[in-house]
């Protein structure tokens, strides 16, 4: 079945109205007139973004700040340049949400910047926002953050502890749902990189825990969490262990015996 339909200005309208009509039904969307896909002739508007903090950024060697969008060089110098202006998680987070030099952003309801005490020993990074998270703006609070809530309680660790020594905060790689789920992009990583580093500069943990394949590329470079799981590493001058994510376990409930050691192994450190 095909009909004609308005798409709306609004990101989530269209989204809605597009959602509505696919349940009706609707396998074909067509519009008033016909479109000559092949005609190479009209010229696209290049996309610019005026960038917060201009001359931060001119400073720190971004030489226009309007920066073309695709550019992945620009935006990273972009993103160093503006994480470095933030001086507190208040200020990190303001700057990252008047960053809009990454596509995810503009699909995404909201920023998830973190949840849990700041001044907790023990800083969790996992990779992105799924479809709970970016409805609340709040990072795991869907099926995998609840396990990840079990499993950190489990050594005594909570999100809603005041007490920094028991208690977790926990941000993303990405600070936006990437569309249906879809693995984050090398190029997203590196764009967002200098943020996760100012983020963990400004919270400074005295451990950090990487949940999945993209939080330990972000900060190591290296991929293959199933093998480097349980190893400890450094980044950042700061004790890092890598771990299976949590959904990850859903999938593959044999795996918590691993993950399992890897806490006992956290809070051996912790009491160390
Ligand atoms: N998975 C993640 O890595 N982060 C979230 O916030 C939710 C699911």
């Amino acid at each position: 079945m095909g009909i004609a339909i308005d798409i709306a200005d609004d990101w989530h309208a269209s989204l809605a109205a597009l959602a509505w009509h696919v349940e009706a039904g609707v396998d074909e969307v067509t519009g008033d007139g016909p479109v000559n896909r092949y005609d190479l002739s009209v010229e696209l508007p290049r996309r610019t973004a005026v960038l917060p903090g201009a001359e931060v950024a001119r400073q720190s060697g971004v030489q226009d700040p309007r920066v073309e969008l695709g550019s992945s060089v620009d935006a990273v110098a972009a993103a160093k340049a503006l994480a470095a202006q933030a001086q507190t998680l208040d200020e990190l987070r303001a700057v990252m949400e008047g960053f809009d030099l990454c596509e995810l952003k503009r699909g995404a309801r909201n920023l998830v910047f973190a949840d849990g005490n700041p001044a907790a020993r023990v800083l969790v990074l996992g990779e992105a926002p799924g479809a709970e998270e970016d409805r609340e703006g709040r990072p795991f609070v869907g099926r995998a953050g609840q396990l990840l809530d079990r499993m950190f309680a489990a050594i005594g660790l909570s999100r809603t502890s005041p007490d920094p020594a028991t208690a977790l905060y926990i941000t993303n790689v990405l600070p936006w749902r990437p569309p249906g789920n879809r693995d984050p992009e090398p190029a997203e990583i590196a764009m967002m990189r200098p943020f996760v580093e100012r983020h963990i500069a400004l919270a400074s943990p005295v451990v950090i825990v990487a949940m999945g394949n993209t939080p330990l590329d972000a900060l190591t470079g290296q991929r293959g969490i199933l093998r480097a799981r349980g190893t400890w590493m450094e980044v950042l001058g700061k004790p890092l262990l890598p771990m299976a994510h949590p959904a990850y376990l859903l999938r593959n409930p044999a795996a918590k015996r691993e993950a399992w050691a890897d806490l006992l192994a956290l809070q051996k450190r912790l009491r160390g």
